[in-house]
């Protein structure tokens, strides 16, 4: 019986919630949020389109964690957007009290649950997450490398007009400004992103990666994105239930890697049942590994936030 939890039925947990009870990989998709009704009318909606797209998992929406119970992995999207005249302080402040509570919560009925966690500012509430909940590392997880890969690659298959399932792209690091894009990772068809796209090109390709959620916040001027990056945590919880090691770049504790130790880092790893199963180190430049080690800092100093709230 595996049984996924998701937190929050906002645009991004609902999504994550349709894209795996879809996928038909779980007995159960639990959806909690703190406001009534909301995750039981969603719930109800999506297990009436069963019959229609031939699935069988059972959404369950809650109110109630004693309904998440004995969940195997549970992704994290409870939290507020940035509001007019909020600081970035003020911000990480309302949503590092949120994932606390939350975190707390979810331990008290599932203490053996992977924990995958989206809500913003991404590095702070995977460290936090972590800690409140006393799991090991390995259990416990951000997602953030494979939304930024995949938008690398949409916009990489648009400039070279190539089709995107030909495009392979990785980023590691940090979400937003030290995001470390590895072009010596990208592929177009099979060959090397630096032979089919030119330097100032790439260039400018990822740098509207890194203000990739930026300019869909300011298209939709309410709310922001959802659908890809409700893509890229399905698939990680898909890697844990199914057990099956696939390699995806994911914000995982580092212990060494790349001469980094000690902060929740961009890398790739393999997923299986236990969370992270490995690390997997991949040949870097050397100024793709001096960027790896900036976004360490970075992220470290960011971490360094949460002892003032
Ligand atoms: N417990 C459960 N749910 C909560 C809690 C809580 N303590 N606090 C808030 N929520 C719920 C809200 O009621 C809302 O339904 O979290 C949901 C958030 O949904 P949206 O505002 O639609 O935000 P969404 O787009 O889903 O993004 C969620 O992911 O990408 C990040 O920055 C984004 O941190 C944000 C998170």
């Amino acid at each position: 019986m595996s049984k996924v939890t998701v937190v929050g039925a906002g645009k991004y947990g609902s999504t994550t919630v349709q894209r795996l009870a879809e996928a038909d990989i779980a007995d159960e998709v639990v959806m909690t949020d703190i406001v009534e009704g909301l995750p039981q009318g969603l719930a109800l909606d999506m297990n009436q389109s069963r019959p229609v797209l031939g699935y069988r998992t059972l959404v369950t929406g809650t109110n109630d964690y004693s309904d998440t119970a004995g969940s195997d992995v549970v992704v994290i999207t409870a939290g507020l957007p940035r509001k007019p005249g909020m600081s970035r302080m003020d911000l990480l402040g309302v949503n590092a009290g949120i994932v606390t509570d939350v975190v707390n919560q979810l331990m008290e009925h599932s203490p053996q649950a992977t924990l995958v966690v989206v809500t913003n500012p991404l590095d702070q509430m995977t460290t936090l997450a972590a800690e409140v909940s006393g799991l090991p590392r390995s259990k416990v997880m951000g997602q953030a490398g494979m939304l930024d890969s995949a938008r690398f690659a949409h916009f990489i298959s648009e400039a070279a007009d190539v089709d995107i399932l030909e495009v392979e792209a990785v980023t590691l690091g940090s979400h937003g400004d030290t995001m470390v894009p590895v072009p010596s990772l990208c592929k177009v068809g099979g060959k090397l992103l630096s032979d089919v796209l030119d330097a100032a090109t790439i260039d400018e390709l990822v740098d509207r990666t890194r203000k990739g959620g930026a300019e869909i916040v300011g298209l939709l001027k309410t709310g922001s994105a959802y659908y890809a990056p409700s893509a890229a945590a399905a698939k990680m919880v898909e890697a844990i239930l199914t057990d099956s090691g696939a390699t995806m770049p994911v914000c995982a504790w580092t212990e060494g890697q790349y001469g980094i130790e000690g902060v929740y880092l961009g890398v790739l790893a393999k997923l299986n049942a236990s969370g992270i199963g490995e690390i997997v180190e991949v040949d870097l430049t050397d100024s793709e590994t001096a960027a790896l080690r900036e976004a360490a800092v970075a992220v470290k100093e960011k971490v360094e936030d949460l002892k003032q709230i």
